[in-house]
């Protein structure tokens, strides 16, 4: 089984000003999401506001797990059937595309990883559908968070919340733990069975990112050896928010004033910075 980190109190106020600030560069961005900026200019507005502005380093930027190159940019974007890890470029974002802004943000040694979907211009019918659909899925998923859950009980009502709205779950790609470390201990399975896998414990910090697609759940790696598409060229989407496990619920620590609300009867249990 694997050892889960529980975090110290230091570790958890680092973590929430970490956190803060990975939301913050969202809120920062959002005006420039439109038709006609780059992915590219984004990645770039993004770095500078990190490193320039706030003084955190962009996780992503040359970020080498076993097995990849590095990564080459500073920020992760993904439009239309691209289901994770799209590096930014020189392609156009046009009316009607959908695209996912992952931003992780270290400061102070500390981890603050959270996505979020935006809309350019009018977006079709279905990819309204399949967004909210997977922002209700990472709510639900944090919203079963306490000490005493399972692992397992936030995949199952992730996995059933998408495939009852006729949508599929990537299962290559999980949330993780997160702390000092990018990537840690636990692997947060977005599908899976209630009162299965580890038990929740007060002071674990992971993240919860579910990826749905609107078609089959298959995906293809593209040849720069980072960006992933669904197989069948199917919309995708996701949200991201990083959590700490309090000892009654959950606190939302990638929380900021332009963070999108959980949809109503979910709390974020958390205080929104000013
Ligand atoms: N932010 C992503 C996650 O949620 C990881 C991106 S790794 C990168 O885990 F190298 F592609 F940036
Ligand atoms: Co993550
Ligand atoms: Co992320």
């Amino acid at each position: 089984m694997a050892t889960i980190s529980i975090k110290t109190a230091d570790d958890i106020k680092g973590m929430r000003i970490a956190g803060r600030l990975a939301s913050e560069v969202l809120d920062f961005i959002t005006p420039q999401v439109k038709a006609g900026i780059t992915t590219g200019e984004l990645d770039r507005l993004c770095h500078d506001y990190m490193v320039n502005v706030q003084g955190t380093i962009p996780a992503p930027l040359n970020y080498c797990p076993p097995g990849y190159t590095p990564y080459p940019k500073a920020i992760c974007t993904s439009v239309n059937d691209v289901v994770c890890h799209g590096i930014p470029s020189d392609k156009l974002l046009k009316n009607g595309d959908v695209v996912n802004l992952d931003i992780t943000v270290i400061k102070d040694g500390y981890h603050g990883d959270t996505s979020r979907m935006f809309y350019i211009g009018e977006p079709s019918i279905l990819a309204k559908r399949l967004n909210e659909i997977t922002f209700e899925c990472m709510w639900l998923g944090i919203s079963k968070i306490k000490p005493g859950a399972y692992l397992g009980d936030i995949g199952s009502v992730i996995q059933q919340h998408a495939e009852k709205a006729g949508y599929s779950v990537v299962r290559e790609f999980c949330g993780h733990g997160i702390g000092k470390v990018f990537h840690e201990e636990p692997q947060v399975l977005h599908y899976g069975r209630a009162g299965t896998l580890e038990q929740l414990v007060a002071g674990m910090i992971f993240t919860v990112e579910p990826m749905i697609n609107a078609g089959r759940r298959e995906i293809r790696e593209m040849g720069d050896g980072w960006t992933i598409k669904t197989k069948d060229r199917s919309l995708s989407a996701q949200w991201e928010h990083t959590v700490l496990v309090t000892d009654n619920g959950y606190e939302v620590l990638t929380a900021s004033q332009g963070m999108p609300l959980p949809p109503a009867p979910i709390q974020i249990n958390t205080s929104i910075p000013t």
